[in-house]
Parts: C-alpha cells; sequence; structure tokens
C-alpha cells in the first residue's frame, strides 16, 4: 500500500477564544487531562500514520516541539513547519510539500475531536483508498459555520460549500481530509477565498470535478467535536471526562495508541508513565505496561 503522511495544523489565531488564546495557542489548551493536540494526534496513529508533520505559527510552534519533541518516545517521527500568516488550510500542502514527497497525505485540524466505535474502521477504509480523497459528513443542526456537502443516495458527491448561508444539506464537514499525492499540485492552483484564504473546500471542489471525492457519512454512533469556542471547549473536556471516569479508560492517549500497535514495548510505557505517577493519566499507563492490554 502506498505510504501515508499526516499533517496537524496547529495554526490561526483563535479569536473566537479570546482572552484564553491572546497569548498561547488554542490547540495547547487543556480538554480535561490532556492538551487539545493530543486527539487529533490520536485520531492519525489511530490511522496507522507514523510520520507527523505539525504546522502552526511563528509564536507558538515552539510550544508543540517541547510538547511532542521528535516522536520517536511514541514510536514516532515529528516534523514541524511554520506558517507565517493564516492564508488558509489548504496552504498547509503547499508547506508540506517536501515532506509528503511522493507519498498520500492525511490532515487534520489540530482543534478537531473524534470519538466511537467505528473510527477504526473508518480510518481504515479512508486510508486504504489509494486513488481518491476521503472526506466526512456529520449530521448537525446547523452547519453554517463549516464546510457542507451534498451527496445524493448513491453517494455520490452533488455541492460542496464553504459556510453557505443557505446550505443544500445538514452534513458538515469535519477537519479530518485523506487526499493523494495530487493535493500538492492541487493546493498549488487554487485562488484564494472573498476572505482572503486558500480554502480547503477549494480543494475538495477540485477533487470532485476530477470525480475522485468520496464522502463517508459519520453515523450516529460517532462524535465530533470543533473545540473552537469557549462552550464547545468546556463541553468538550466534560464529555472526555465522563466517559472516561466511567469506563475507566482513556480517550485519545497517544502513550496508549502506540503501545497498543506495537510501536512502543512495555517497558517504553513504563518509563514514560513514571514521569505522570502523580496523575491517574500516570497510573493508567502504569497498569497497561504492567497488566498488558485488556478486551478493548
Ligand atoms: C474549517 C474549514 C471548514 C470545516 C471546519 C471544521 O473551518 O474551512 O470547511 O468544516 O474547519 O472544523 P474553520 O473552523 O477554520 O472556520
Amino acid at each position: 500500500m502506498k505510504n501515508r503522511k499526516g499533517i496537524i495544523l496547529a495554526g490561526g489565531i483563535a479569536t473566537r477564544l479570546y482572552p484564553l488564546t491572546l497569548a498561547i495557542s488554542k490547540q495547547i489548551m487543556p480538554i480535561y487531562d490532556k492538551p487539545m493536540i493530543y486527539y487529533p494526534l490520536s485520531v492519525l496513529m489511530e490511522a496507522g500514520l507514523r510520520e507527523v508533520l505539525i504546522i502552526s505559527n511563528p509564536r507558538d510552534l515552539v510550544i508543540f516541539k517541547n510538547l511532542l519533541e521528535d516522536g520517536s518516545k511514541w514510536g514516532m517521527h515529528f516534523e514541524y513547519k511554520v506558517q507565517e500568516k493564516p492564508n488558509g488550510l489548504a496552504e498547509a500542502f503547499i508547506l508540506a510539500e517536501d515532506f509528503i514527497g511522493k507519498d498520500n497525505v492525511a490532515m487534520i485540524l489540530g482543534d478537531n475531536m473524534f470519538y466511537g466505535n467505528n473510527l477504526p474502521k473508518i480510518l481504515k477504509h479512508a486510508n486504504e483508498r489509494e486513488n481518491e480523497a476521503t472526506i466526512f459528513g456529520f449530521y448537525v443542526n446547523d452547519p453554517t459555520p463549516y464546510g457542507v456537502v451534498e451527496v445524493n443516495r448513491d453517494g455520490h458527491v452533488l455541492s460542496i460549500e464553504e459556510k453557505p448561508v443557505n446550505p443544500k444539506s445538514h452534513y458538515a464537514v469535519p477537519g479530518l481530509y485523506f487526499y493523494t499525492n495530487e493535493v500538492i499540485e492541487i493546493a498549488k492552483n487554487i485562488k484564494p477565498s472573498a476572505r482572503g484564504e486558500l480554502e480547503i473546500t477549494s480543494v475538495n471542489e477540485e477533487y470532485m470535478k476530477r470525480g475522485k471525492l468520496i464522502v463517508e457519512k459519520l453515523g450516529r454512533a460517532m462524535t465530533w467535536f470543533d473545540t473552537g469556542t469557549h462552550d464547545s471547549l468546556l463541553e468538550t473536556a466534560s464529555f472526555v471526562q465522563t466517559i472516561e471516569k466511567r469506563r475507566g479508560m482513556q480517550i485519545c492517549c497517544p502513550e496508549e495508541i502506540a503501545f497498543r500497535k506495537g510501536w512502543i514495548d512495555a517497558k517504553e510505557l513504563s518509563n514514560l508513565a513514571d514521569k505522570f505517577m502523580k496523575t491517574d493519566y500516570g497510573r493508567y499507563l502504569k497498569d497497561l505496561a504492567e497488566n498488558g492490554i485488556g478486551d478493548e
């Protein structure tokens, strides 16, 4: 299978979270017990992607380097790239050209969180699709703040629009995109939108025109959060706390995923846990290292 690289876009200035983000990145904000970026990173890891480029603005990139380092502690490889100005999501593929090389690529936005039983299967399918792009459709009451996709009964994509005033469907497009290597060339050729950005929706439109855009609907059992406002930040944190407490299992824990995937062994996991032994997080990792993985 063709190799696929991962990108996390953690840029922007997050004015919707002011004053929280006046001096620090949105994607480092806590979602209950972990920094926000752990959640999208976990999705890429779940998809089996071990080489990841983290893109952020000149002010914040260093924070992510301090947090994530070179990735080797989780059996991964991380690289970093500055996005000088918030010129749009699609610019990521131009900035990532050397990193992507000849591979396919998946990008996730640094403030998107996904949770659900079907996720590994959905990611596997998207990853295995080597010659088409895969995006997702998530039914929401009000899709106007998002990209909105319209799909007919046969799964054929009819339209895709960015933040439409009169949306043609209820299906928002979450910030997770699986693309072929052509995305570099596509991103270079799209024109900035009225708000002056290289829109990811323009990239998706181009794939649609080429007949290579697959939309996978995320069903009822899936949850998608975009943590870009004060309320959604707190709601997402409460959700994570509720599930983790009730089940005694972690959500989007990179150390655990790396261990389950066999990217690190029990000894390495145990060493990582030693740092966090004053927290439930650390004790959870220790237990995992000592007693192995259960059924789930
Ligand atoms: C971006 C994309 C939009 C997508 C959303 C998902 O919007 O432009 O198509 O639905 O992310 O989070 P933004 O949140 O940057 O306004």
